[in-house]
């Protein structure tokens, strides 16, 4: 159990992970942080005050903590409309940001037009951890999401075992579900890996794709594998597309939490994450989506896969995506 965890932005995806960091009992005390609502001056008077009184972040909080006795679980959470809430945290997990969302027409934009707004709410994230909790581990999951990991390492150069991204353990799992679903056997069954950035050049790794041990293709053809990785890659955009109001919150929640589950218990666990690569797969001084051991350190040590040729273009071509979304970053921290 860790002393704290902070969470950043209390949306859906904040939400969930509050409640199950409670349920789990992860941490000794959880502190969610999320801005105050803006008051619009046009509003009558009355309606400014309710405005201001509100905050998703303590009435979250308190919502869970009523609910405690029922789960019998003795974590503390705290809410606020600043930075103040994350203070002293061990773990950071950082959802700051707008969604994706579908646009009337039932389009939805990519996860890199979030950029111009979630860099700056990204600036602001950063400055809040700077001064809150800066020796925290840092696991952020807001989008574009190498993007966003790219530019809180740019703001707070911080040992890179202590930050990294979200965003394989998510796409594993939905690859994982699309294979037990088509094989007809148990989740727990299928083991499979998603390398690369986290948007539509995300590479999932045949190869690597296991169904008990035993190859997928020994299960599944060359078409439907095919059809389920091209599934894959558009998963997060497929769920955006059904909700209407947003993006997937439950799954990037639970992700998240695997990952942090193998820090806080120190489990040394290979999971898919954003880490920082320093020569290993080719790739210098950008965070991508590899296999890494996570542990009491944060991200104890990435683990170099041997890919097919085929994966090793996918990948070239996702990490040549991530390259030019964190070229606009640099342009962008330059003029904030
Ligand atoms: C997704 C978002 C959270 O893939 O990036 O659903």
């Amino acid at each position: 159990m860790l002393n704290k965890i902070g969470l950043i932005g209390g949306g859906y995806i904040g939400g969930v992970l509050a409640q199950e960091i409670a349920r789990r009992g992860l941490s000794r005390e959880v502190g969610l942080s999320d801005p105050a609502p803006i008051v619009n001056p046009e509003d009558p008077p009355e309606r400014q005050d309710v405005t201001k009184k509100q905050s998703v972040s303590i009435g979250k909080c308190l919502d869970i903590s009523e609910g405690l006795p029922t789960i019998r679980s003795d974590v503390r959470l705290v809410g606020s409309k600043d930075y103040s809430a994350i203070a002293g945290s061990d773990l950071i997990i950082n959802t700051a940001g707008i969604p994706r969302k579908a646009r009337p027409d039932g389009t939805y934009p990519s996860r890199e037009e979030l950029l111009a707004v979630n860099l700056k709410v990204t600036n602001q994230v950063a400055e809040g951890i700077r001064q809150n909790c800066p020796d925290a581990i840092i696991i952020s999951i807001a989008n574009p999401l190498d993007a966003i990991v790219y530019t809180l390492d740019k703001r707070l150069n911080p040992p890179k075992n202590k930050l990294m991204g979200m965003a394989g353990q998510l796409d594993s799992g939905r690859y994982c579900y699309f294979v037990a679903d088509a094989a007809k056997v148990s989740v727990e069954n299928v083991n499979a890996i998603v390398l690369g950035g986290h948007g539509d050049t995300m590479v999932p790794v045949r190869s690597s794709c296991m169904i008990a041990g035993i190859p997928v293709s020994k299960f599944l053809d060359e078409e439907i594998l095919s059809a389920i990785e091209t599934r894959t890659r558009k998963a997060g955009g497929e769920v955006v597309g059904l909700l209407g109001f947003g993006s997937a919150f439950v799954s990037p929640a639970w992700a998240a939490l695997d990952m942090a589950e193998a820090i806080v218990y120190d489990k040394r666990k290979i999971l898919p994450t954003c880490a920082k690569l320093e020569g290993e797969y080719g790739v210098d001084g950008l965070f991508v989506g590899v296999p890494a051991i996570l542990g009491k350190n944060g991200v104890e040590q990435v683990v170099e896969l041997d890919l097919t040729d085929e994966e090793k273009e996918a990948f070239k071509h996702s990490v040549g995506a991530v390259r030019k979304t964190c070229d606009e970053v640099d342009e962008m921290l330059e003029k904030l």
